[in-house]
Parts: C-alpha cells; sequence; structure tokens
C-alpha cells in the first residue's frame, strides 16, 4: 500500500527514485510524485494514474536535484488526483507517507483554525502543515519533525525533506515497513528492500517506532523514546532476475512458471535432499498443542482453509479459521495450549499483524509462514517459517499460495508424526506425495493451451461460478477470487452440496460453472451436483482427472489434471484456477499484473 522511496545521491536524484518507485509500483498506482531540493529550493512533480505518466511529466518538465523523495500512491483518503498525490508540501517541507493517520480530522480542524490552507483531501496533508507550523515557530528541521511525529497516531511510514537542506532526509516508521540502504556516499530509503535493488545490498530495517536522521555519509537512528540506538545492517542480495519479468508477458505468468522450481527449492530447504523428514526451528512443538488458530487474509486465507483439512486429518488438531479483520473482534477465547499460525505473503498485512499482535502473550505460541523473512510478522512471531518463494510482484498471488501449501502440509505432516497420529511409514510416504508435487505442478502447467481456448467462452461471462468439496472448496474460492482481481468478472465460490440451498436458482444457460473435483472419496457426490447444474443447463467446466472424467461421462467442457495423491490435489489443482483467471484476464485485456482498486501490500486496516 504506497510506496515510499528516498535518495541522497552523488548524481541527479529524481531518475534514480523514478527507478525505485517502479520496483515498488506493486504497493499502488492511484498516483505518482517526486520532490527534490535543488540550489537549496523545494520542488516537486506529481500525476496521476500509473509511473509512466509521471515519467512522462519529468520528460517535459525535468526535476533536478540530488536529494529527494518519491511516492507511488494507493489512494485512502482523497480519490486520484495530482492535488492528492504524494510528495505534498507546506511552505518548506515535503511529505511521503503510506498509512493512515488516524487523527487527522481533529488535527486538520486545529490547524485550519490557526490559518492553515490545505489544498487537498488527504490525511497525509496534516503532516505537513504541522511539520511547517514548527519550522514557522523556529525549529529546525529536526525538531519539527520529532515535533510532529509525537502527534501523529495511527500506522504509518514517513520521509521528510526539507527547502534548503540538500543533505538531509528524515523518516519514521510507525506501523509500516521502512528500510534504509547503504551506498557509497549515497544513502537510500525505501518501503521494500526491492526498492533498492541495483543501489545498494547492505540494508537496515527500522524497528516499529523507529525515526532516523539520513545524510549522505551518516545514520542516526531513535527509538520510540529518542534514544538514539543501533539497528543491525544486513545484506540483502537480489539480482535484477529476480524481479523483472525474466521474458514473460507479466510478472503473474513468470511467477505461475516458476512454481515447479520453487517448490521443489522450498521442499529441499525443509527436508533435506532425501526429504526424510521435516526440520522445523528449535522449540517449536505439535505435542502440547489442544488447538491451532488460524489466520491470514485473502488467498493465504484460502491456504489456511485447505490446511484445516490436513492438519485435523493427519495430525487430529482441531483448528479454527479466522480472517483476519474479523479476528480481533470476536474476542476469540485463547489458552496457553493454543498455536496460532499467521499467513502472509507480505508478512506486512496490517489486518494479520493486528491479529498477531492480539494473541501475543495470550497463546503458547505464535507461528508465521511467510514469504518476506524480514518482515513485521516473521520479526514478531515467535517462529517464522519462509516459504521461500522469492519476490512475488503481480498483484494475485500465485507461486505464493502453493508454497504456502507446501509449508503447511510439511507442519501438518510433522505436527501429525509428533502427535502419534501418523506412523513413521505414513509420515514418509506422505512426504514423498509432497516430494513429487513440483513434477505434477509442471504437467498442470502443460495444459496451458488448452486452457487458453477454454476461456475464450468464458470471458464473455457476467459471472461465474467455482464449486468444490472438501479441499476443493477453498481452491474454489481461490480460483473465484484470482478471477475476480484481474479480469473483473463477478465470481463466487460454493461448497457444491451448498448449492440446492439457495444458489442453484442462479444456473441457466447464461452462467458457467467451473466445478474442481480430483477423483476422491467426495468425488461421487460433487458429480451430483454437477449433475444438478447440468439438469439446469448451467454451463459446466469440469476440471478433474483422467478417472474422474471418465465417471462423469458427457459434460459441457472438461479439463484434465494429472492423477495425484490426495494430499497434494489442492496444490496441483492452484494451477489451473490460476491459469483460468489469467487467460479470462488476457482475452478481456485487462492489467493482469496491477489490476484496478488493488495494491500488493495491504498495510492499512
Ligand atoms: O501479503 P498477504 O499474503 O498477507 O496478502 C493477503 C491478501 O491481501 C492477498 O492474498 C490478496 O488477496 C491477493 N491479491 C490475492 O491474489
Amino acid at each position: 500500500m504506497c510506496g515510499i522511496v528516498g535518495i541522497l545521491s552523488k548524481h541527479e536524484a529524481s531518475p534514480q527514485i523514478l527507478d525505485a518507485l517502479k520496483r515498488l509500483e506493486y504497493r499502488g498506482y492511484d498516483s505518482a510524485g517526486i520532490a527534490t531540493v535543488n540550489h537549496g529550493q523545494l520542488d516537486r512533480r506529481r500525476a496521476v494514474g500509473k509511473l509512466i505518466n509521471l515519467s512522462d511529466t519529468l520528460v517535459h518538465d525535468p526535476l533536478p536535484g540530488r536529494v529527494g523523495i518519491g511516492h507511488t500512491r494507493w489512494a485512502t483518503h482523497g480519490g486520484p488526483s495530482v492535488a492528492n498525490a504524494h510528495p505534498h508540501q507546506a511552505g518548506r517541507v515535503a511529505v511521503v507517507h503510506n498509512g493512515i493517520i488516524e487523527n487527522f480530522r481533529a488535527l486538520r480542524e486545529s490547524l485550519t483554525a490557526e490559518g492553515a490552507q490545505f489544498t487537498s483531501e488527504t490525511d497525509t496533508e496534516t503532516i505537513v502543515q504541522l511539520t511547517s507550523r514548527f519550522l514557522a515557530q523556529g525549529m529546525t528541521p529536526v525538531q519539527a519533525a520529532r515535533a510532529t511525529l509525537k502527534q501523529l497516531e495511527g500506522a504509518f511510514a514517513l520521509a521528510f525533506l526539507f527547502d534548503g537542506e540538500e543533505d538531509l532526509i528524515i523518516c519514521a516508521r510507525r506501523g509500516s515497513p521502512l528500510c534504509i540502504g547503504h551506498g557509497e556516499g549515497e544513502m537510500y530509503l525505501g518501503s521494500d528492500a526491492i526498492a533498492l535493488a541495483g543501489m545498494t545490498d547492505r540494508i537496515t530495517y527500522l524497528e516499529e517506532g523507529d525515526w532516523a536522521i539520513l545524510t549522505r555519509e551518516t545514520v542516526q537512528v531513535f527509538d520510540s523514546e529518542d534514544q538514539q540506538t543501533a539497528r543491525p545492517m544486513m545484506r540483502i542480495a537480489l539480482d535484477n532476475a529476480q524481479i523483472d519479468k525474466s521474458g514473460h508477458k507479466h510478472f503473474m505468468a513468470k511467477e505461475m512458471a516458476q512454481q515447479p522450481a520453487i517448490l521443489k527449492a522450498a521442499m529441499a530447504q525443509y527436508t533435506g535432499a532425501d526429504a526424510s523428514a521435516v526440520a522445523l526451528p528449535e522449540g517449536l512443538d505439535f505435542t502440547r498443542v489442544d488447538r491451532l488458530l488460524m489466520v491470514a487474509c485473502g488467498t493465504a486465507f484460502y491456504a489456511c482453509q485447505v490446511a484445516k483439512y490436513w492438519f485435523e486429518r493427519y495430525a487430529g488438531l482441531p483448528v479454527e479459521l479466522d480472517i483476519a479483520s474479523e479476528f480481533r473482534y470476536r474476542d476469540p477465547v485463547l489458552g496457553p495450549q493454543n498455536m496460532a499460525i499467521f499467513v502472509s505473503q507480505s508478512g506486512e498485512t496490517a489486518d494479520t499483524l493486528a491479529a498477531l499482535r492480539h494473541v501475543r502473550g495470550e497463546v503458547g505460541q505464535v507461528v508465521s509462514v511467510v514469504n518476506v523473512p524480514t518482515s513485521s510478522i516473521a520479526r514478531e512471531s515467535t517462529f517464522a517459517l519462509p516459504i521461500h518463494a522469492g519476490p512475488e510482484i503481480g498483484v494475485a498471488s500465485t507461486k505464493a499460495f502453493t508454497a504456502q501449501l507446501q509449508v503447511l502440509a510439511l507442519l501438518a505432516l510433522r505436527a501429525g508424526r509428533d502427535r502419534g497420529r501418523l506412523t513413521e511409514a505414513e509420515y514418509a510416504s506422505r512426504l514423498d506425495e509432497l516430494r513429487s508435487v513440483p513434477g505434477f505442478v509442471a504437467l498442470a502447467l502443460d495444459r496451458e493451451e488448452e486452457i487458453r481456448r477454454l476461456t475464450e467462452i468464458l470471458s464473455q461471462a457476467r459471472d461465474v461460478l467455482f464449486l468444490g468439496r472438501g479441499v476443493m472448496y477453498p481452491l474454489a474460492h481461490e480460483g473465484a477470487l484470482k478471477l475476480k482481481e484481474i479480469s473483473y468478472i463477478h465470481a463466487e465460490a460454493y461448497a457444491a452440496g451448498e448449492l440446492k440451498h439457495g444458489p442453484i436458482a442462479l444456473i441457466d444457460q447464461d452462467l458457467p460453472v467451473i466445478v474442481m473435483a480430483p477423483y476422491d472419496a467426495l468425488f461421487e457426490k460433487t458429480i451430483s451436483n454437477m449433475q444438478e447444474v447440468m439438469a439446469r443447463q448451467g454451463r459446466v467446466l469440469l476440471i478433474s482427472d483422467a478417472k474422474g472424467l471418465a465417471e462423469a461421462g458427457d459434460v459441457p467442457h472438461a479439463l484434465q489434471m494429472p492423477t495425484v495423491p490426495e494430499l497434494i490435489a489442492p496444490i496441483v489443482y492452484a494451477v489451473p484456477a490460476q491459469m483460468i483467471a489469467y487467460h479470462t484476464a488476457l482475452h478481456r485485456g485487462t492489467d493482469v499484473d496491477q489490476p484496478r482498486n488493488l495494491a500488493k501490500s495491504v498495510t492499512v486496516e
């Protein structure tokens, strides 16, 4: 949600900032802007829409200066417009901001009463107006920034730039991530280390409540009590191949194609080359757990929904599932024997992070399954289990989903072994099944051309229904979510058996119904529900394996998946769910990687 960049450069800053913003555009693309200080003068350029519009603006109206801040926006307060675009400026200060200032109304009222003239609808403008007022009272930039921070409530990351100051950026982190990059006679700032790739691999992550004073040669970090503090510098190596499209048309296409390799590598990280046992961090203990709480948002939530079946089946562990934005508001009953698992690709999702903070100290073990190991969720959990999927840039989550499923399956099997629910032989043979995932995912990816053809018709639909039972029910949800977010076709998922309790009224010859049903113990029942749809002229696409398709008889459309063991079916069936959405979106000409209204990392509640 919104990307922030700051650069104290030896050269012109704008081109470098623009480049860094490109790598953060996945965080929001409602508008973008850059401010610099040149010959002591603060100046800025802003443009509505994607970064390309700001690029064009800069071609016609360059922005010189060797120090600057930049921003790519996901609108919260005030629609996408130049006036609402960051950097915001008042008097001698400009600010870029990610997050929400919760007390902005009260601040705005009192500043307006004192004569401040607001020019935008944003919460951010209260920050610059406040700082500007403090500067006008004679404070130095550092004093003014510090006094401003004391008045702000909410979750945010900020960077300040001051008129007359060509060797100074002040930044602050409260609730939203921010990292500092160390260069040779240069200093950088970004919402994500990805922004700084190519400039430096030496990164310092700010901790919650920190603020920092940056010059080209120095970094001074202060904690929430304003005490100067040291934060470690680490090396984060990101090569361009990890953050470019590597010849693919879209990041989503690249990320889908990466799945076999990623799943293979991640499996090796947890089980060693022979996959004989699952290695977990010292102290993570399933034997003293009486209940699992699993909390996440979006696609990560559907991964948890699948994992619930696994933990219950293979480990005999009761699982309670929650959407993170709801969890805290239902007074969940927590206890020391509970283990809470938080799943998040970014590790920065505000709702998931807030849920994690809610249970800390109340449950026995706090575990996270994350893609970004340096993220807030990873750092604030007792045990962080990385999924090793590498940077995921397409807004629609694909490789992170299958990698989350794989890690959760490994956890469920290890829990089953440790709790005596699985014998050593069963444990070993289930691990063998998991080892076969990359090969089956590659086979599923091979169905691309067939899927492309099937989606020609689907792309004409106004609504689509996905059906599944058991572990295919969350997969149906994942398929519907993917389709909605990148093709803008309304899609719903239902448990196949629930259809007759209402939604069957929707069925007619115009409604495509995608049935996900491998030939498993629930197959016959799902197929009966599919027949009920066909009897009402519903346009069915059945996704199943060879046996399933043979048993099902005549169906309007069919897609054959490889025959896979039951445990791994959800991982393999994720692939057609992703590719259906991708090719439908291509037929419709929508923006696959940056769908409207969305952002990759949702750091507001
Ligand atoms: O970074 P997270 O996994 O916590 O993100 C959760 C959701 O915002 C995310 O999965 C979202 O639903 C995706 N755009 C789905 O493709």
